[in-house]
């Protein structure tokens, strides 16, 4: 059977069958090469956006080339039309840089495609060769959508439901075996500022290894290439490091017993469906949409889709600037968007930049790539948490954009909680904000005006708080931080 699942990924990784259209794609995607996430301050590494970059040059190649076979029905293939195009991101400049890197090499500056002529007959193009500014969505933590690409941040019941990954035996079994392996690395990890020789454990499984890893990769006195002549990591060890935070990375988001451990794939799983949708229901109007974000998501969402049952390799932490691909498409060769009864989506998988080909495999534990898109929106709603109000229920969490949904508080006053039409267009993101707009009692407008008109006033302190908050996320482990 694993024989024949191989056979139809390799397959799927050849072409189309012969006659298939693709509709639209919706991508998600991981940062390239970074500085460790122990210190504050970490960022995307100069490799790091060649990777998002190189990656965002071979979507292109498959989707929006002339040449491909997989060209998505009517994209525009050199200009960037921003209604066929989507891009969102949580504010987090890693995310943004890597996400303006992927779009840099999908749509590459083009001088005739900005080109404009003057009534006096002067001609200009965009700066840097005619770079084309591409629109991405940066969602803060104080925004509603900032759920759907970062669902377990800020909910604490995740907080509570990964952390008790660490009292089952398995856990405890695990450290005690470990223990002896770790503390060899004291050597190199005592000039890590907050490191004690007991924080070398199981327990800091992904911190240990991304500080080896990144420190493997940027100083050449770690390179394992140069182990023979210092105290360096050998590619053995790192293998083990990494398979380690891959089993703590693992648990601490997907547990069949444990389902608030995979918020972040289930607000991830809404977020896809209504991208995807968005497809569908403008008749492929939408065509593309980019989505970032972090390892933690992915192995979330790899859990509860069951791409563990196809492939154990879902088990193993995605590499740098690794992206899932969602396809709709439709089995025969047309030139206008088909009856939605037509309609179909496949899931692939990129592990990485160099190399790798796009792959498909299975979802939901099924034998085909393939899924008509009532199957896959039901399979898909199942496991989604498709409105705020789902999360912030499911959280409980105290953020102040969940406040809407626990009751009056404040007395309706129009002067105090008036808002600008910039604020609001700066707020209005794209999906719950909808429902809250849609909503056509008073007094609940009221409220969200209200919870506007606070984000309003949250937006500036995010952003002074950002780096206060990158500090303090750096001494929590993995588990329950923000993971990049
Ligand atoms: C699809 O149809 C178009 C014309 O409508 C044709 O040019 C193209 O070769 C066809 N592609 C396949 C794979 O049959
Ligand atoms: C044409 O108009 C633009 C904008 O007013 C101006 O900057 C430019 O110098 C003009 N070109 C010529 C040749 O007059
Ligand atoms: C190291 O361990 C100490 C005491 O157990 C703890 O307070 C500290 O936060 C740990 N540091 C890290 C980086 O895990
Ligand atoms: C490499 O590691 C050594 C030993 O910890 C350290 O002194 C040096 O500053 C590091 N170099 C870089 C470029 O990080
Ligand atoms: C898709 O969008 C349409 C129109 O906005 C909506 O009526 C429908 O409920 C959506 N379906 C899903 C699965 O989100
Ligand atoms: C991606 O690559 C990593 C590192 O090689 C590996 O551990 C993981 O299992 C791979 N994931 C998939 C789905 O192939």
């Amino acid at each position: 059977m694993f024989s024949k699942l191989a056979l139809l990924a390799v397959s799927a990784t050849i072409g189309p069958a012969l006659g298939e259209t693709i509709l639209g794609v919706t991508v998600f995607t991981r940062h390239g090469d970074r500085t460790s996430k122990h210190f504050p301050g970490y960022s995307l590494t100069s490799l790091g956006a060649q990777q998002n970059f190189k990656v965002g040059q071979d979507y292109r190649g498959i989707y929006l080339d002339s040449g491909s076979s997989k060209r998505i029905l009517g994209i525009s293939e050199d200009k960037y039309v921003s209604s066929q195009v989507y891009a969102s991101t949580p504010d987090q400049k890693i995310l943004l840089d890597a996400t303006t890197a992927f779009l840099q090499g999908f749509y590459p500056p083009l001088e005739e495609v900005t080109r404009l002529t003057l009534a006096n007959g002067s001609t200009y193009s965009n700066p840097l060769n005619g770079y084309q500014y591409i629109h991405i969505h940066s969602e803060p933590s104080t925004s509603p959508n900032s759920i759907w690409l970062k669902g377990d941040d800020s909910c604490p019941t995740y907080t509570r439901a990964s952390s008790s990954f660490k009292s089952n035996p398995e856990f405890q079994q695990r450290t005690e075996a470990t223990t002896p392996f770790y503390a060899r690395f004291w050597d190199i990890l005592r000039n890590v500022h907050d490191y004690r020789p007991e924080n070398l454990t199981y327990a800091n499984a992904y911190d240990i290894y991304d500080l080896l890893n990144t420190a493997s990769i940027h100083n050449a006195s770690f390179a394992p290439a140069n182990h023979a002549i210092s105290q360096g990591i050998s590619a053995p060890d790192l293998a083990r490091l990494r398979t380690l935070a891959d089993s703590a990375e693992f648990a601490a988001n997907y547990d069949v017993d444990e389902p608030m451990r995979s918020i972040g794939g289930a607000t991830f799983a809404g977020a896809v469906l209504a991208r995807l949708n968005e497809t569908v229901a403008t008749r492929g109007r939408r065509k593309f949409s980019l989505l970032a974000g972090s390892y933690d998501t992915f192995l979330s969402f790899f859990g509860l889709a069951d791409l563990t049952a196809g492939s154990a390799d879902f088990y193993g932490l995605p590499a740098y600037a690794a992206s899932m691909a969602f396809e709709v498409f439709t089995a025969e060769n047309v030139t206008a968007f088909p009856a939605v009864g037509e309609v179909s989506v496949r899931f692939l998988f990129r592990n990485g930049s160099d190399g790798e080909a796009l792959k498909a495999f299975p979802l939901f534990g099924r034998k085909e790539v393939a899924l008509p898109w009532s199957e896959f929106v039901a399979e898909m709603g199942k496991r989604a948490i498709t409105s705020v109000r789902e999360w912030c229920e499911a959280c409980e969490s105290t953020a102040e954009f969940c406040m809407i949904y626990s009751g009056p508080t404040t007395i309706w006053n129009p002067a105090a909680y008036a808002i600008s039409g910039v604020i609001s267009g700066i707020i209005g993101g794209t999906f719950a904000v909808l429902t809250i707009l849609g909503s056509k009692k008073l007094g609940e407008k009221a409220r969200a005006r209200k919870a506007r008109k606070a984000r309003e006033n949250d937006i500036c302190l995010a952003e002074m708080g950002a780096l206060n908050k990158a500090g303090a996320v750096e001494r929590t482990s993995s588990v329950g931080g923000e993971s990049v």
